[in-house]
């Protein structure tokens, strides 16, 4: 098949494009080489970019622009679209160019592909749709805790209770039927481009499978920017010297998936068998805490004890983990890298050059644990 990976020379892009090639498909890349994400050269590939050469076909363009859009999907059977602006973020003024990248560009996309005839499209989405993961209170069964109060998390109080009854939650794997409840900019637009694609799908009679990525690491991650995921911002702290600063009390619960696991999810998405709009979580099914991927960081880069500072950022969630059954039954997927050898080859893996960018916005503060060594806890 030709496929043609948007966002291919970034980081999850540049894995599915090489991926996608060893597998014996054409692929073009189209790539802006947003500055967000790319080292300080943005009009061209960076030191990153290890697996976008001249032989991938690599256009420089960005999915907004129709005529870029029209070129690229010349000859094409498949689109995976990973082209999108992550993470929390600057500040609010960071909004429109969220849903310029995501959701405009993504409009844009899917009307040259209905335009082109082009009716199989591969999201990468992200669990980040569903906003807080799933938890079950003992006397009302499953619920769903609103945004955490700023008042609690102020005092340390990081654990969403029961809505109804103030109870201690526990947290169980999120499943692909959740309710969507995004809690941040970046996870609004994310669900957006899920709606529309699925707008798209039925217009054209199309089929999407869209992939909803946990956290992701690994390889030619970009280094620590306000649009970094946490493995990235702890592995750059290591280079510096200095120990990552787990906020919260460091329990949240996550999944670290590898960059290889998703680039494998995205080649058997694209020969998913069966019509219409399917999503799946792409996680490795072994959850850990944020303080537990630091402490497996710190320990194998050989750097300094992270720190639990207590501080939180409002736009982030508690825990979301999840099941892989979905994609194994249905894609044949399973993730192969385990937790333990994948944070050991990420603790000196490159990292890829980022622009340079004002800081992020400094977390707030807790009266909670701070500046205390992390424990590991026992993860259910
Ligand atoms: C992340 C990404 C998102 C991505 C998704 C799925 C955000 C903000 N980030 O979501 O782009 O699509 O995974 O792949 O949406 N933390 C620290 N210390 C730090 C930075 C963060 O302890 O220096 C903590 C945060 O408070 C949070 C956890 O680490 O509890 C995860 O942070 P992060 O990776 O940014 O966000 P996710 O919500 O997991």
């Amino acid at each position: 098949m030709h496929v043609l990976v948007t966002g291919g020379a970034g980081f999850i892009g540049s894995h599915v494009a090489a991926a996608l090639r060893d597998s014996g498909h054409d692929v073009t890349v189209l790539d802006n080489f947003h500055p967000a994400a790319h080292g300080p050269d943005p009009a061209g590939p960076g030191p990153g970019v290890a697996h976008a050469d001249a032989r991938d076909g690599v256009l420089v363009g960005d999915v907004r622009d129709p005529d870029a859009v029209r070129a690229a999907l010349r000859g094409v059977d498949v689109v995976v679209h990973q082209a999108a602006m992550v993470g929390l973020g600057l500040d609010l003024a960071d909004l429109p160019e969220y849903a310029s990248c995501n959701d405009l560009g993504t409009a844009v996309l899917l009307a040259g592909m209905a335009g082109a005839g082009i009716r199989r499209l591969v999201l990468a989405s992200s669990m980040v749709v569903y906003g807080e993961g799933r938890y079950t209170c003992p006397a009302h069964g499953p619920t769903r805790p609103g945004p955490r109060a700023v008042s609690d998390l102020d005092a340390g109080r990081f654990e969403p209770p029961c809505p109804r009854c103030g109870a201690a939650l526990a947290t169980d794997l999120v499943g692909e039927n959740a309710p969507l409840d995004p809690r941040s900019v970046y996870a609004a637009t994310k669900l957006a481009q899920e709606h529309l694609a699925s707008a798209w799908a039925r217009g054209v009679d199309g089929t999407v499978t869209a992939l909803r990525y946990h956290n992701v690491y690994g390889p030619g991650m970009p280094r620590d920017t306000p649009y970094s995921g946490v493995a990235a911002i702890f592995r750059s702290a290591l280079e510096r010297g200095v120990p990552p600063r787990v906020f919260e009390d460091g329990g949240q619960l996550r999944d670290f998936v590898h960059v290889s696991d998703v680039a494998a999810a995205n080649v058997a998405a694209c020969a998913r068998d069966g019509a219409g709009v399917a999503a799946y979580n792409v996680c490795s099914g072994q959850p850990r805490t944020v303080g537990d991927a630091a402490t497996a960081l710190a320990a194998a880069f050989g750097g300094p004890a992270p720190v639990v500072t207590g501080e939180y950022r409002l736009g982030d969630v508690r825990h979301v983990v999840a099941s892989p059954a979905r994609a194994t039954a249905e894609l044949g997927w399973t993730a192969r890298v385990d937790f333990a050898t994948g944070m050991r080859e990420f603790a000196s893996a490159p990292l890829r050059a980022s622009a340079a960018l004002p800081a992020s916005a400094p977390p707030r503060a807790s009266t909670g644990p701070r500046a205390s060594a992390w424990l590991p806890a026992q993860v259910a």
